[in-house]
């Protein structure tokens, strides 16, 4: 039995097996099975949209599920028999996707799909009665894409700048689509927060200004050719220069008004958003904690100005769905408690027996006004990166997703890697950032002062310091025995179960420890604190993203992403999820490598 303050039961499985990179399956415990529920280019509204990834067209996509799934919520509703998948979809991977282009026009339409294959996707999902597994529901009411090509609008203080305004949108109030989608959160009025991490491979800027650098803005042409059949992707085309600050945003949508524009929250800044989510302080007020997913890069807080109305009314909800554009957005600044000396760079541990200390909420806005002298608020929001250098705030080690545990509040930040810490003319390791070279990455446990989420002050530890423990010395696990832990690498995706056992997903795990990528849990209070146990492998190449964990029901999700990345359209490496022969198309099945959602149960 895992120990949990949730109140809720965990179930018992029998912890898997670490899977070498390369092995092309999805592995579960003993006792359980899994079952894809949707793929890409399965339909949505219409089954003659079928899937057939040697004439996919745009217009079919932009009906289909997208590509390479992130962030995943499947939230049930009270009858137990109907739910809402909502997932993020991140970005696309041509050279898997599509056989080459045959010519111009081919090539420009493989463009437009993978534009439609960016964005989010909405589904009902269906079963006979609780405890089935789940069917999507082809043509629901809510079922929904947003893609690239989307209509949205801006909220907060930024939303009308000078710095939002372009040819197609003089007013800077209404962005077009969204890319990049990593991670997020399902808030607790019932929407959900995507955050646009990886923006600017999809441009081509001029690159020469202090923010564009900054950002990863450059000249270059850009990852996906976009600016090939549109052309505000060439922001160095007049009337587009303020394209590429219309993405970097958390975008809300509710999942239950299908056409409800999706709305960009200025007030929570400009980055690489890995994801957001929400928890309400004591006082009522919306308290969203946010990653800038790039090395030594920065963690965010907002605060929201007005109070949260519980309760599931119509006026409740839209009045919390107002919640994220107005307040204060705070960076984190972390002091360590032990000497620098002790801090040596290999992630042994200091000689007070933790890596430890303090840190400080340090306000970029307060209220909807610039806290950071020099900067206007529009400034503050649009290039946020560069108020947060202003105030020197602590280089990080790639922020992924960031959690507040919903019953301790205790804040939890998975740090993936980053493997220039410590190089020449980089920052070297810190008490928070404790390795340099740090390629397995760790995982900090925050507790805000009083245990109020709203505070400025806050103590930390770091809680796991992953790596495979048979092979690397100065790997941590909150004090349990390292020989009884799963071997671990690259946390990315959190979550929490009902029991409140933090679960952690992995992304990198084949380049670092040489497993495939997994799904782990890790109790965090009582003896078993800090015994990481494997869940799940995704397969070769894949990512597992997601995840969702309905323990009551012995029941956990999966986005897996990426599947077969490395491979070629001539030589696929994977054949997840249907595993039919290569190439080969048969009633909705492919013999090709499909991002998807995988629900694995009892067997
Ligand atoms: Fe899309 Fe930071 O992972
Ligand atoms: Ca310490
Ligand atoms: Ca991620
Ligand atoms: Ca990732």
């Amino acid at each position: 039995q895992v120990v949990g303050r949730g109140g809720g039961r965990a179930f018992g499985f029998e912890p898997i097996a670490a899977v070498p990179a390369e092995v092309d399956a999805v592995t579960v415990p003993q006792g359980f099975r899994w079952t894809p529920i949707i793929r890409w280019g399965d339909p949505l509204f219409d089954r003659r949209d079928t899937f057939d990834p040697n004439s996919q067209t745009a217009q079919k996509q932009a009906r289909q599920f997208g590509y390479n799934n992130d962030y995943l919520d499947i939230i049930v509703e009270k009858n137990g028999r109907e739910a809402l998948l909502v997932a993020n979809q991140e970005y696309t991977n041509a050279g898997i996707m599509f056989p080459p282009a045959a010519d111009e026009e081919e090539r420009l339409e493989q463009l437009r799909v993978s534009k439609a294959a960016h964005g989010m996707a909405v589904v009902e999902l269906e079963r006979g009665r609780k405890g089935d597994t789940w069917k999507y529901r082809v043509g629901g009411r809510r079922n929904r894409r947003i893609t690239a090509d989307t209509r949205m609008v801006f909220s907060g203080p930024a939303a009308g700048s000078d710095l939002l305004k372009t040819v197609e949108d003089p007013e800077g109030r209404y962005p077009v689509g969204t890319f990049g989608n990593c991670a997020g959160g399902t808030t607790p009025w019932g929407t959900v927060l995507s955050g646009e991490e990886n923006f600017n491979g999809y441009f081509r800027a001029t690159g020469t200004s202090p923010e564009h650098k900054r950002y990863g803005l450059s000249a270059n042409a850009s990852s996906y050719g976009w600016e090939a059949v549109d052309p505000r992707f060439d922001a160095r085309q007049p009337g587009y220069e303020n394209e590429p600050n219309r993405f970097g945003w958390i975008v809300e949508i509710d999942p239950e008004n299908p056409d409800e524009p999706p709305v960009k929250h200025t007030a929570l800044g400009r980055l690489k958003h890995e994801g957001a989510n929400v928890s309400i302080s004591r006082s009522g007020h919306a308290v969203a904690y946010m990653g800038d997913d790039e090395r030594f890069d920065y963690l965010y807080k907002f605060v929201s100005t007005d109070r949260y109305k519980p309760g599931n009314s119509r006026g409740a909800r839209a009045h919390n769905k107002t919640l994220l554009s107005k307040g204060s957005l705070y960076v984190a600044k972390f002091s360590g408690d032990s000497p620098l000396d002790e801090i040596t760079g290999t992630g042994a541990l200091p000689s007070d027996g933790s890596f430890d200390g303090s840190g400080e909420w340090v306000a970029l806005m307060r209220d909807g006004e610039s806290a950071v002298p020099g900067f206007t608020v529009e400034q503050v929001l649009v290039n946020t990166r560069l108020a947060a250098d202003a105030v020197g705030a602590t280089k990080m080690d790639r922020c992924e997703d960031v959690e507040p545990h919903p019953q301790t509040g205790r804040v939890y930040v998975a740090c993936t890697n980053n493997t220039d810490r410590g190089k020449v003319g980089k920052e070297g390791a810190t008490e928070v950032n404790p390795r340099n070279s740090n390629r397995d990455g760790h995982v900090i446990e925050i507790t805000e002062s009083h245990n109020d989420a709203t505070s400025t002050r806050f103590g930390w530890s770091i809680l796991l310091l992953c790596g495979d423990p048979s092979t690397n010395p100065n790997t941590y696990f909150a004090g349990f025995p390292a020989d009884k832990v799963s071997p671990i690498s690259c946390p990315d995706n959190i979550t929490f179960d009902s029991a409140g056992n933090l679960w952690i997903s992995t992304d990198g795990q084949p380049g670092t420890i040489g497993y495939n990528d997994g799904l782990f849990r890790v109790p965090l209070a009582g003896p078993e604190r800090g015994r990481v146990q494997q869940f799940l492998s995704v397969p070769r190449d894949g990512e597992t993203c997601g995840p969702v964990v309905h323990d009551e029901e012995g029941s956990v999700f999966v986005a897996v992403q990426h599947p077969g990345e490395e491979g070629r359209w001539a030589a696929q490496n994977s054949y997840f999820p249907d595993y039919i022969e290569p190439g080969a198309l048969r009633g909705g099945k492919w013999g090709g490598p499909r991002p998807s959602v995988i629900q694995v149960t009892r067997a």
